[in-house]
């Protein structure tokens, strides 16, 4: 659109948010804007200083088919292609999970655990990343501590990809993340970066929803099955990565991993009669349960 046809970016987008609240969606009018800032070219943030600007043909264009997919259930993130984790800007589809915040704090946990193992050591300490999607827990790590080797392992050869084109996008902060392919422990088989007692930091957010809980829509119809739900009970990977990690953590290492609120007391009482040295619940910022921290001593 040009000349006397052109609209405005603050018309096209009260109407994409009229179309998306209509089908539902909550957050229309600042989802619209953030998909218009999407395909317009306008810096994040930046539509009000910009409403008045005349929208292109082309842009219009690409903004209709994702309010569409928007519009169908499909989640923003999806729709955008991309989205925030800690320092980085993801790529993210239907291959991975959508990377959410409170596994933010589960890498700050995994930072500060890290910190105190090395005390002022500047040795490159060794860090894994079980099932990790899109690769946001491992290269969050390998771009907050530089000297980390970190090796990041998923069962989905779809998921892989799509962290290797972030690893890709991080530049030389990733010089030290080595991926892997392979179910949980079995995945360190085909590679020579892991040595059993040779890991300082095992970090995961695996599957952990029961097979009976239920999901919203948004995330049932969408989000990958196989990154959600691991079995009937929920805890069967968190249990099995308790049961594995003590081959693989160094003595001094530590497990952090990701659970639901309700599973948490109870894996800190598995991993203690599993040998863990120490073990603990982990809060988030709200302070809810939602990790499981465990101290190995060695054999
Ligand atoms: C909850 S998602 C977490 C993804 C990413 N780490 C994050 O926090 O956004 C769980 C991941 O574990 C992977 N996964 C599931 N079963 C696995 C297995 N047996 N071995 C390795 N990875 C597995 C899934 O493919 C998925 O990418």
């Amino acid at each position: 659109m040009t000349g006397e046809d052109a609209v405005s970016w603050g018309e096209i987008a009260r109407q994409a948010a009229q179309r998306l609240e209509r089908a539902g969606v909550d957050n229309a009018e600042r989802e619209a804007r953030w998909l218009v800032e999407e395909v317009s070219g306008i810096t994040p943030g930046g539509f009000d200083a910009e409403a008045d600007t005349p929208a292109t043909t082309t842009a219009v264009a690409r903004l209709d088919r994702l309010v569409e997919r928007r519009c169908g259930g499909e989640p923003l993130q999806y729709v955008l292609g991309h989205w925030p984790f800690r320092t980085l800007d993801l790529m993210v589809d239907s291959r991975v999970l959508i990377p959410r915040p409170e596994t933010e704090e589960v890498v700050e946990r995994a930072l500060a655990e890290l910190d105190a193992l090395l005390g002022g050591d500047r040795r490159s300490a060794v860090v894994v990343d079980l099932g990790t999607g899109s690769g946001a827990i491992a290269l969050s790590i390998a771009c907050e501590r530089l000297a980390a080797r970190v090796v990041a392992t998923d069962v989905s050869p779809d998921a892989l990809a799509v962290a290797a084109a972030n690893l890709a996008g991080v530049g030389m902060a990733g010089h030290g993340v080595t991926l892997v392919e392979g179910s949980w422990f079995e995945a360190f088989e085909s590679t020579a970066a892991v040595t059993p007692g040779g890991v300082d930091i095992i970090v995961t957010n695996p599957p952990y929803v029961s097979a009976d809980d239920p999901l919203p829509p948004e995330v049932a119809d969408h989000e990958p099955h196989g990154a959600l739900v691991p079995g009937p009970v929920g805890t069967e990977d968190l249990v099995a990565i308790i049961d594995g990690a003590r081959g693989w953590l160094a003595a001094g290492g530590v497990l952090v991993a990701e659970c639901a609120p309700t599973q948490a007391r109870d894996l800190v009482e598995y991993a203690l009669a599993a040998g863990y040295r120490r073990a603990e619940v982990g809060v988030d910022l709200a302070g809810r349960d939602r990790m499981v921290v465990a101290w190995w001593a060695g054999e």
